[in-house]
């Protein structure tokens, strides 16, 4: 069991949520992941460690309630436990040797790239975020960003906050103008394909975490496959941050919306059984 010792809710859908994990925080590192099970009847999945307190023995994550189990987290309040939490898991992220870096992330996408922006400007880079929201309401992690960024663009889908549009109307504004030595990605599929596109036709050296579906995140069960530059790599234990030119995006984007309508229909029965909050968010 791992205790909760925060909770904060930052929007709607997406709470922070800070565990006890003094060995998970020991041995931690950005763009590093957790695979968490709620309850003991409850499925495994991912979430990145958005921050890490080795001395206090803490990890946290951001967490976007999309379905039964990420609703089941943010439904919890401090002083609650969930069953098990594997991890870290996947590589580190090494950032060492890069003059200027734009980091693009996307919704919940934003709160993952976090720690690799903190972590590229730590090494001396300097850092220019890209965050794309659907609203203002969803904005996250901005205010921690500029503490280190040289500039953070925030865009929304529908103009409530920052420019109007999607990430990709502000980095092509941006390849025009300026040179970097490193893109790095993070959100949906589609829109980390939209944006490696035109980092990589910029001949700009581009990495994508990916968000592959994942069980045991250890490379055993080879749910999260991806392909490669042809060739099979297991996400989990082989990335989870990739080369942008050697992924196909159309494969990875079949694999993730395999079980869409199934994963509905779980939500919709276990919400009306009860065991899963109706709503998104504002849990305790
Ligand atoms: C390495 C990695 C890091 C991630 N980090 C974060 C994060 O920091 N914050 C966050 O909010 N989300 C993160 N995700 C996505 C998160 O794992 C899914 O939203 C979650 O598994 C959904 O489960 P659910 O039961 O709530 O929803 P479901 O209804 O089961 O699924 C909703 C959608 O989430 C995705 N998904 C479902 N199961 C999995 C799974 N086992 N593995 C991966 N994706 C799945 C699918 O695209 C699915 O359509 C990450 C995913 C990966 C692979
Ligand atoms: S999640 Fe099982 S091999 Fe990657």
């Amino acid at each position: 069991m791992f205790k909760i010792l925060s909770k904060e809710q930052l929007n709607s859908e997406t709470c922070l949520v800070e565990f006890h994990a003094p060995d998970i925080a020991a041995a931690a590192g950005p763009g590093q992941f957790l695979v968490l099970r709620v309850d003991e009847k409850g499925e495994r999945f991912p979430l990145t460690i958005h921050d890490m307190d080795p001395e206090r023995g803490t990890v946290s994550v951001v967490c976007q309630a999309v379905g039964v189990s990420t609703r089941k987290l943010c439904s919890l309040g401090e002083g609650g436990h969930v069953a098990d939490i594997a991890g870290p898991l996947g590589h580190r992220v090494s950032g060492a040797g890069y003059g200027k870096v734009i980091v693009v992330g996307g919704g919940v996408g934003v709160a993952e790239a976090y720690p690799v922006a903190r972590l590229f400007a730590g090494n001396g880079s300097e850092v220019e975020v890209i965050a794309g929201f659907r609203t203002k309401e969803l904005v996250l992690c901005e205010k921690e960003l500029k503490e280190f960024c040289r500039e953070v663009h925030v865009t929304t889908d529908d103009g409530s906050y920052g420019r109007k549009g999607f990430v990709t109307d502000v980095l092509g504004g941006l390849l025009t103008k300026k040179k970097y030595d490193l893109a790095f990605v993070v959100g949906p599929v589609a829109m980390m394909k939209a944006v490696s596109g035109m980092t990589l036709s910029e001949n700009l050296e581009t990495r994508v975490s990916l968000n592959a579906l994942m069980v045991d995140g250890t490379g055993m069960c080879g749910c999260c496959r991806i392909l490669y530059g042809g060739e099979k790599r297991f996400a989990c234990y082989d990335g989870p941050d990739f080369d942008a030119s050697k992924v196909d995006f159309e494969d990875l984007g079949r694999r993730v919306s395999s079980y869409v309508e199934k994963e509905r229909q779980a939500l919709e029965h276990k919400c009306r059984i009860g065991l899963v909050p109706p709503s998104a968010g504002r849990g305790k």
